[in-house]
């Protein structure tokens, strides 16, 4: 039978949420779910198609949608969500009814390290900035945000962002 637990990782654009997830997943074998993968796949749509085409605030519905649908459906499983999935609709209140959510603390520094690094047009939220405007929306955006990542049940910071730090934080969790 397949464990009903269900890992909800939460955390910045470039916190690692995806790589992390499926460490984690494979290790507890379970199965490893990318939120916008599903918005993608359930819509037909890239998300940056989504952001342009139809607008952030379409986003969230779809968002809120998939996460409500894939939260009922899916045990045994291992959920990386998109940055700002937490931060709409109460969606951080049924993350915590239904899953054990985990906030991937990551510094700002390295965010913005990844970021500039890595920017190929996947990430809407901050396409057409320059390096400056990059780094001051994401200091925006850290401190819109915190508030509902810090309502995790399970918080990993800097180093402790590993597979053992989490299976010994959720030991604790269920003693
Ligand atoms: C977003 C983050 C993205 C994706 C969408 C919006 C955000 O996911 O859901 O582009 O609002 O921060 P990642 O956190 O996986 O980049």
């Amino acid at each position: 039978m397949k464990s009903p637990l269900k890992i909800v990782l939460v955390g910045m654009p470039g916190s690692g949420k995806s790589t992390f997830g499926r460490q984690i997943a494979k290790q507890l074998n379970f199965t490893f779910i990318d939120l916008d993968q599903v918005i993608e796949k359930e819509t037909g749509k890239k998300i940056r198609e989504i952001f342009t085409l139809e607008g952030e605030g379409k986003f969230r519905e779809y968002e809120t949608f998939f996460l409500e649908k894939t939260l009922a459906s899916e045990d045994g499983l291992v959920l990386s969500t998109g940055g700002g999935t937490p931060c709409f609709n109460d969606n951080m209140e049924v993350i915590n009814q239904k899953g054990v959510s985990v906030y991937l603390d990551v510094s700002l520094e390295e965010i913005n390290k990844r970021l500039l690094r890595d920017q190929t047009g996947k990430r809407p939220m901050f396409a057409g900035l320059d390096e400056g405007e990059i780094t001051l929306k994401l200091k925006n955006l850290i401190l819109q945000r915190e508030f509902y990542y810090l309502k995790s049940k399970i918080i990993l910071s800097g180093e402790d962002i590993s597979t053992d730090h989490l299976l010994s934080a959720l030991m604790g969790f269920f003693k």
